[in-house]
C-alpha cells in the first residue's frame, strides 16, 4: 500500500497545486484540512506511526474525539505540497476528549500542523453536526481580489454576499446561503476560531477581513469551486 496513491491525497494534493496557481497562497499563506472517513483511516493505519508526543489544539472540539485529519503543515508552502508529501502535509490523530493532537503520519524533521487548526477543526466540528456528517474539507486561502474587497466595502455579512452574488450569474447558485464575514482578528488562535465557526453555521464561506477566506465542502472540487 502506497498512501502517496490515495485518493483522497491526491485529491488533497492536486488542490494545493491548484490554489497555488490562482496566486492565493504566496509563501506559506494559506492551510487545508480533511477529515478522513473510516475506511480510509482502516486503509492506511498500517504505516501511522504513534511516537510523537500529545499536543495541545488550542480550543476543544469533541465532536471530533477520535478522528483522523490530514493537514498542511506550519510554515509550509503550498507549492512545495507536491514536490515533498510527506514534508509538508500530515496525518494528526484527536485524542478522546477532543482536546489534543498527535502527529502519526508525514510532517517529517518534527513539523507542525497549520497554526489556524484551531479554526479548522472548530469549523470542521460545526460542519459535521448541521451538515449530518457530509462536509470533509476546510479550506483557508489569501484570495488577492476578496482581501481587496474587505478593504473598500463595509464588513457586513449582507453587503458582501450582494456584491458577491451581483458579480456572477452563477454565484447566488453556487452559495445561496450567502457570506459571512470575521473583522479583523488576530489570526493562529481560539478566539478567530469561535467567530468563524459560528458563521459556518449558516454559511460555507467566511471572509477574513484583511486577510482571505475559510470555505467548507464535502470534497476538495466544491470546496475549491
Ligand atoms: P500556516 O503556515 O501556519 O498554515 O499559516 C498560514 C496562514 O495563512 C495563517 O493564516
Ligand atoms: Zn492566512
Amino acid at each position: 500500500m502506497n498512501i502517496l496513491e490515495q485518493e483522497f491525497i491526491k485529491g488533497f494534493i492536486r488542490m494545493c497545486s491548484d490554489g497555488f496557481a490562482q496566486g492565493w497562497h504566496e509563501r506559506n499563506g494559506g492551510n487545508l484540512t480533511y477529515r478522513m472517513k473510516d475506511e480510509e483511516v482502516k486503509y492506511v493505519q498500517s504505516v501511522f506511526s504513534y511516537h510523537r508526543s500529545w499536543e495541545d489544539i488550542g480550543t476543544e472540539v469533541p465532536e471530533l474525539a477520535n478522528e483522523y485529519f490530514l493537514a498542511t503543515g506550519s510554515g509550509k508552502y503550498f507549492r512545495n505540497v507536491e514536490l515533498d508529501p510527506e514534508a509538508n502535509i500530515g496525518i494528526v490523530e484527536i485524542d478522546k476528549t477532543g482536546t489534543k493532537y498527535r502527529v502519526v503520519w508525514g510532517l517529517i524533521h518534527e513539523a507542525v500542523p497549520t497554526s489556524e487548526l484551531p479554526t479548522h477543526l472548530m469549523n470542521h466540528a460545526i460542519k459535521k453536526m448541521v451538515t449530518d456528517n457530509q462536509h470533509r474539507v476546510i479550506y483557508h486561502c489569501h484570495s488577492t481580489n476578496v482581501i481587496a474587497l474587505t478593504f473598500v466595502l463595509p464588513l457586513k455579512d449582507e453587503i458582501f454576499t450582494r456584491e458577491l452574488w451581483e458579480m456572477a450569474t452563477e454565484c447566488p447558485v453556487v452559495f445561496p446561503a450567502g457570506v459571512g464575514v470575521v473583522p479583523w482578528m488576530v489570526p493562529g488562535g481560539r478566539e478567530i476560531a469561535v467567530a468563524t465557526s459560528k458563521l459556518m453555521k449558516d454559511y460555507d464561506v467566511a471572509i477574513w477581513a484583511h486577510h482571505g477566506i475559510f470555505c467548507s465542502g464535502s470534497d476538495f472540487d466544491t470546496t475549491f469551486g
